[in-house]
């Protein structure tokens, strides 16, 4: 029941924040995360020594992001792999390695057979899974389930930010366990998680339209670049990919310090570019060189659109168009960055006239390997 919105999609962007509040929700204790499904592996958390994260597509890049949370909150090597890459390559794991699958449907063929690979392997396997009871989640040895609610669009959306949040909430939780998580950080990790909603929230009330409109006046655009640096590197190569999804446009996401190792050759006057631009409260000189990568391209007659934080008055220089995100600690701004991307996409296809819950080519969930 598409619950009067036009499309599943639609009614799954608007269903965002509660996706993040549901997976954070009985997670919070004594103003600390603590997942009570992960009760009684403090011992395999404190002898791990690797993180090896697998997944397709969408939860690929929710795994990519989960990288930075995880190594900076539980001081862990993470490794992010596309499942159906690991599977054949002869991996090498020992029991020391946590394999970390995410899998919305929990059906996926190639994520399924990297797990039981990775088993096979000796290593200990946990996942992040928004069915319950299905097949992957059966296979695994522990289970932090995302309650983003059931997901019908093809396109992923709600699911993916409650993917993200559910691997901070492991990352949280393993760097309490482990002791490399300062309590003034923990504490801000919890104050971050809660008001994610509501920020996803003011991003829908006051973005969206401006961004569907955007939208119909690019509904004619052949190729669309996403430019992103750290944690919105993996933001802008799911901007892309549900461009590619829904609306079958030319899109590439890149990181950000690749454009003049390659790119930037691509800019031609007319290039509509999204460029996710971080907080300068996290670091100043990442936020001063996307700054320049939007200078350089605006130079070469680039279309830019930045993704950035209210009040960052620096882009407005360069920028045509700049999409607003309330303020976050700099590793929560992907879970509002991407908003707007979902929006875009959505609204481009909508544009368009095309079925924006069931692309032409795709299944929602992917059985065969
Ligand atoms: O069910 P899963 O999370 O395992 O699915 C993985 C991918 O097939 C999925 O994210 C796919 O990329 C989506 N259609 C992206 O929107």
């Amino acid at each position: 029941d598409k619950g009067g919105w036009s499309s599943f999609m639609a009614k799954e962007v608007s269903e965002e924040p509660e996706a993040v509040a549901n997976t954070v929700r009985g997670r919070i204790h004594d103003g600390r995360i603590r997942v009570p499904e992960l009760d009684g592996l403090d011992d395999l958390f404190r002898d791990i020594d690797r993180v090896v994260i697998l997944a397709c597509g969408t939860a690929y890049y929710s795994g990519l992001v989960g990288k930075y949370a995880i190594e900076k909150w539980a001081r862990i090597p993470v490794d992010v792999e596309l499942a159906h890459e690991f599977r054949y390559r002869d991996p090498i794991l020992s029991p020391s390695t946590l394999v970390v699958s995410i899998s919305q449907s929990g059906e996926t063929m190639d994520t399924l057979m990297a797990v039981k690979e990775a088993a096979r392997l000796g290593a200990k396997t946990l996942s992040i899974c928004n069915t319950q009871g299905a097949t992957i989640p059966r296979e695994s040895d522990a289970i932090v389930y995302t309650h983003a609610g059931p997901e019908v669009a093809v396109a992923s959306t709600k699911a993916f930010v409650a993917q993200i949040t559910a691997l901070y909430l492991l990352a949280l939780h393993v760097g309490d366990v482990r002791g490399t998580l300062a309590d003034d950080v923990a504490i801000e990790a919890v104050a971050q998680l809660e008001a994610l909603p509501d920020k996803i929230q003011w991003i829908l009330d006051n973005e969206q339209e401006r961004i569907e409109q955007l939208a119909r006046w690019m509904a004619d655009t052949r190729s669309v670049l996403f430019l992103g640096r750290h944690v919105g590197f993996p933001i802008a190569l799911e901007g892309a990919l549900k461009l590619k999804e829904i609306s079958y446009i030319h899109a590439e996401g890149f990181a950000a310090g690749e454009l003049k190792h390659g790119p930037i050759a691509l800019i031609e006057p007319g290039q509509p570019v999204f460029v996710v631009v971080p907080s300068p409260r996290g670091s100043i000189t990442m936020h001063q060189k996307v700054v320049s990568n939007i200078e350089e391209i605006r130079a070469r007659g680039a279309r830019v659109i930045a993704i950035a934080e209210q009040g960052d008055s620096a882009v407005l220089p360069s920028a045509d168009e700049v999409l607003r995100i309330p303020l976050a600690s700099p590793l929560f701004e992907p879970l509002l960055a991407v908003v707007p991307l979902h929006i875009f996409a959505m609204g481009l296809a909508t544009a368009k006239g095309l079925d924006v819950d069931q692309p032409r080519n795709l299944a929602k969930s992917v059985t065969v390997e």
